[in-house]
């Protein structure tokens, strides 16, 4: 039995925190897609860390974490995410797996993401950089090199045919940039993969499965970036949604039993791309500010606006949300009145459906003012002692989406959540 959990917005919903925090009822936690562009914060004790490739499962002792197919992996950051988790106690030879498919970011890939950026002037993605567009578009274009294809005594000469494929498209963008440094690391970094579990994913998660072991699927990013549903072109390359769990870890639909979809109280995002409730203004200032939202990843600051129900909506359809994690809640507190996006209004005419193409259109979002609670919510253990004004909040968003809201995090701490 499979479970999911999933980020229905922009990214950077809390999907680490939660991982963690849920990973006490699973046997085994897996990435299904994504790579080091993501950036999964979670606290042990009062330490804080953020994870771009290991599952967030990795610091209970007990688990599995596997590194699924469907993920492009860095090595480099892999090796340091190691080291980082090591100093903590965690023993990751004995509790991470690879999956043998899982494709290579190379130096060149990460190359050509910046080329690529350079090149589109005003027009850029925002992209993290971390070679994610250029490696998966090597997967899809069938160039790319894959885990298990290290061990085979050609990977070298693999290696340096590709990198010549990628030097010419390079020269094309009239990119320079001496990589010699990031190839050095990488070859290190390769000797260092050498070392751990590389296993046949899909045998492995079904064998698993068959057994009656249960398996929690990470997400990384959020369906907003999703490559196909996403505000595309300003998405990430990969499927983030419910979907990408089965072509990114080898297992059939009918396994995945929940859905957990998380958003926060608000919205944000990081990069370019159309935003409808992003906020200009002090409030989206205060949100940045209350929230510490600037990025696990690039430390970008992040944008920031109120809940988006349309998108939501829309996000919990195409997943197929059975359940919703609302994070970061305790960033509202002081909050007079909140807004909550309940329809758009697209050249005079409203709408509660996501239009196909968002940025080229002017959206305005249509909202519903709620009283703010204007309480410290951060210490509250339970729903019964939630203020009124957040139940009436999150009621509304019940009946919007017809999906309820389980869980409320009021806090970065690994206990700060409320089930609802
Ligand atoms: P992810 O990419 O979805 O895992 O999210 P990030 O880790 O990039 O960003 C979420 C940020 O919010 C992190 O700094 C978390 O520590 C923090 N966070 C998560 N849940 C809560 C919450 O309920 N309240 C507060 N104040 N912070 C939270
Ligand atoms: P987590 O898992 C927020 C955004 C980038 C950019 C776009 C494409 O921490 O939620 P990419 O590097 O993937 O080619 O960038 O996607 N992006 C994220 N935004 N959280 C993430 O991951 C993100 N991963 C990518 O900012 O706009
Ligand atoms: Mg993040």
């Amino acid at each position: 039995m499979v479970d999911v959990i999933l980020g229905l917005q922009w990214g950077d919903e809390g999907k680490g925190k939660i991982v963690d925090y849920f990973a006490k009822n699973y046997d085994v936690i897996a990435r299904f897609q994504g790579g080091p562009n993501a950036g999964h914060t979670l606290y042990v004790g009062d330490k804080k860390i953020v994870l771009h490739q290991i599952p967030s499962g990795i610091f209970h002792a007990d688990k599995i974490n596997l590194i699924g197919n469907g993920v492009v992996l860095d090595v480099v950051t892999l090796k340091r995410e190691c080291e980082a988790v090591a100093a903590f106690g965690v023993d990751y030879k004995q509790n991470l797996y690879i999956s043998e498919r899982a494709h290579l970011i190379l130096p060149t890939h990460r190359a050509l993401d910046k080329a690529s950026e350079l090149s589109k002037g005003n027009d850029k993605i925002g992209s993290t950089l971390k070679g994610i567009g250029p490696t998966y578009m090597d997967k899809t274009g069938r160039n790319g090199l894959r885990v298990g294809d290290l061990l085979d005594k050609n990977f070298t000469t693999q290696y340096i045919k590709l990198r010549m494929k990628h030097q010419r498209l390079l020269d094309n963008f009239n990119f320079q940039e001496d990589i010699t440094h990031w190839e050095e690391e990488f070859f290190e970094a390769i000797e260092f993969l050498k070392c751990l579990k590389i296993v046949n994913g899909e045998y492995f998660i079904n064998e698993k499965i068959n057994k009656g072991m249960r398996v929690l699927a990470e997400g990384a990013q959020g369906s907003m970036l999703d490559v196909d549903f996403g505000t595309f072109p300003f998405v990430t390359s990969s499927n983030t949604i419910s979907a990408g769990v089965c072509s990114g870890l080898g297992i059939a639909p009918q396994k995945i039993k929940e859905i957990i979809g998380i958003t926060k109280a608000y919205c944000t995002r990081v990069g370019s791309g159309p935003f409808p409730t992003e906020l200009m203004d002090d409030k989206g200032d205060f949100l940045r500010n209350t929230g510490n939202e600037f990025g696990s990843t690039t430390g970008r600051p992040r944008r920031c606006g109120w809940i988006d129900l349309v998108a939501l909506n829309f996000a919990c359809m195409i997943n197929g949300v059975t359940q919703i994690v609302m994070t970061k809640a305790d960033i509202l507190d002081e909050l007079e009145e909140l807004m909550v996006c309940k329809s758009y209004t697209i050249n005079g005419k409203e709408t509660t459906e996501v239009p196909f193409q968002m940025n080229r259109m002017q959206i305005e979002a249509v909202y519903q003012s709620f009283k703010g609670w204007n309480k410290n919510i951060s210490a509250v253990s339970s729903y019964e002692n939630m203020p009124g004004e957040m139940k009436v909040y999150i009621d509304f968003i019940n009946t919007y989406l017809g999906v309820p809201v389980k869980y409320i995090s009021n806090g970065p701490g690994r206990e700060q959540i409320v089930s609802a």
